[in-house]
Parts: C-alpha cells; structure tokens; sequence
C-alpha cells in the first residue's frame, strides 16, 4: 500500500510536466506569429486568460490520468478473481463531480467576462491613432483618416501608443489578426468592426488574414512595423511632401508613361502625383519604402517585382492584377518607376 501511494505521488509530480509545457511556450513563442511572446497590453491580457484555462486544463489531465491509470492497474481483473460488488449510484461521487466544475467555470468565467468587456474599448486617451483597414481578396488597405494618408499591407504605427483600427470589407469576410499584438477580429461586408492595440516593442509584427476567403486566403498576410514615434513622423512628412510626381530620369518617365497607358496599371492603382487613381488595387504611392510586395508574399526587390509583373498568378494564385502582354524593356521602366515612389 505504501508503494503504490508513492507511486502516485510520483505520477501526480506536475514538475516534469510544468517544465514540458514552459519548454513547449518558449519554443512557441520563437515563431514569428507567436500569441506566447505578446508586444502589447491587449495581447498580453489575453495570454493571461489562455495561460489561466491552459493550467487548470493541464491539471484537471494530470490528476484525471491519474486517477485512471492507478485504477486501471491496481484494479485490474486476475484469474479467478470474483465478480466485484455492483454498484449503482453514489450521490456523494456525483455532488462532488458537479461542483468542482461549476467552481472550475466560474474561476474562468469571472476574468474572461472581466477582460472581453475591458479590452471592448480602448483606454481613454486623447493621444491616438486611427486606422481604417479594409481588407480586399487578398490583401489590405490601410488609411489614416486624420493624415490623410493611404497605404497597402504594411500598416506603420508609433510604438507605444494606442492604435484605433475600424475594420470592413471589399467582398468577402475576412479576419486581422496579429498575433503578437491582439487577437481576431472579422472583416465583414457591410458591417464596421472596431479593435485597438499597442505595439510597446519597435520591430516588425506578423499578420495573418485568418477567415478563409477564397483560393489566395494563406497569401493575404500583412505587416505591422512599429516605429519610434520621429521615425513614423519621417515617413508621415514623406508621404503628405507627395504633390506632382516629376520623374528622375528618361527610364524612370518611360515607366511612368507605360503606368499610365490605357488599359495597364493606372485603371487598378493610385499614386498620388500621377495621373494614376485607380481605386481597385493597393496604393502604391509609397511603394519603394515597402518592405514585401504580393500582400507580403515577397521581399520588395528588383527580381521579385519583375516576377510579379510577369505572370501575378503564378507568384499568388487567383489575384486579381491582370498578366499584362509586358516586353523586359516594359517591367524595367516599371521597375525603375516603382522604385522612384518613396
Ligand atoms: Cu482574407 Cu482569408
């Protein structure tokens, strides 16, 4: 009897098991869409509540195992053995086993009612930052209504300071989710949402489109890039200096002209300056101070953007930019024009 109580002991030990699981978390949280290395109050609360149900989950498992695994083997059936007493019903069992989960629900129910009304609406500060997302098959636009400023998949933010996002949609329901920042929100058609963050961090944040929304779904990927606040000023002033493009050289005129020709990039995007005002596909007035083009897909590069402009759908399958009939001499004046829009 002795032996076998300290072998449930042994089998009961949670340190083994806690180390697994704060292994399991720091390896996790290496990825770079990790919820378990949160940059932000929003997503640091809800990490709260994750680790809360996590804990008590691992400990209803441990000691419910247990309890199996020591009965299964110390009430086993031998030969010979008699048939055991039958039992029917034990009103102390069953009481127990229907309070220890009410307390278990109510010790998660009471913070997560607590934090889902408290992270609802953003502190109430003066100091914002106010972003409308509207997300397209596939990729996003992101506009800053007070600085009037408009931008595509790379959504650039002051560290530190609250970020007020409305969501909507172009077509179908989408879902923003950055992971390091804040939990999902839908992006419905005909409906506004609304969700808030702080990036307390400088660095580069992934995002992810989280609802399936068709053939391009797992390509519809953003960034988030928090900046010191005079860095994202910088880029600010940059973007309102934008008036009348003027081209810095014969290369760079003849993509121009190629961009604004009938029936090729102009009718899709805007670029202010231009006479370029398409409101189908991104913004590209900022387009050589992005990081990633293709909705993230590839790093903003030379080779990269001619391969996109050779054939889109074969670099993210089901977008909607047109294969235009583009000679080499064609993508490197686009090329040389693009990369002229800072
Ligand atoms: Cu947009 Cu999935």
């Amino acid at each position: 009897m002795v032996r076998s109580g300290n072998k449930l002991k042994r089998i009961l030990s949670i340190a083994p098991l806690a180390s697994a699981v704060a292994w399991a978390q720091g390896v996790f949280a290496q990825v770079p869409q990790s919820v378990f290395a949160p940059a932000g109050p929003v997503a640091q609360t809800q990490l709260n509540l994750l680790s809360l149900t996590l804990w008590i989950a691992i400990g209803i498992f441990v000691v419910v195992g247990s309890i199996l695994l020591y009965t299964v083997i110390r009430f086993r059936a031998r030969p010979g053995d008699p048939i055991p007493k039958q039992i029917q019903g034990n009103t102390t069992l069953e009481v127990i086993w229907t309070v220890i989960p009410i307390i278990i629900l109510i010790v998660i129910a009471v913070p997560t009612v607590r934090d889902a009304f408290g992270l609802a609406s953003p502190p109430p500060v003066d100091d914002v930052l106010n972003v409308r997302v509207i997300g397209y098959q596939w990729w996003w636009a992101f506009e800053y209504p007070d600085l009037g400023i408009v931008t595509a998949n790379e959504l650039r933010v002051p560290v530190g300071k609250v970020v007020n996002l409305t969501l909507e949609s172009n077509d179908v329901i989408h879902s923003f989710w950055v992971p390091r920042l804040a939990g999902k929100m839908d992006v419905i058609p005909n409906r506004v949402n609304t969700m808030w963050f702080v990036a307390e961090e400088a660095g580069i944040y992934y995002g992810q489109c989280a609802e399936f929304c068709g053939t391009s779904h797992a390509n519809m990927r953003f960034r988030v890039i928090a900046q010191p606040e005079n860095e994202f000023h910088a880029w600010v002033e940059g973007r309102r200096a934008v008036e009348a493009f003027s081209p810095a050289n014969d290369l760079v005129a003849r993509g121009q002209a190629i961009f604004e020709s009938t029936g090729t990039c102009f009718a899709c995007h805007n670029v202010d300056g231009t006479a370029a005002n398409g409101q189908v596909g991104p913004d590209l007035t900022d387009f050589a101070s992005r990081t990633t083009i293709a909705a993230g897909l590839l790093a903003n590069t030379p080779e990269n953007l001619a391969r996109w402009l050779r054939d889109p759908q074969a670099v993210k399958p089901g977008a909607l930019m047109p294969r235009l009939p583009l000679s080499d001499d064609d993508i490197q004046a686009l090329t040389a024009f693009l990369y002229s829009l800072e």
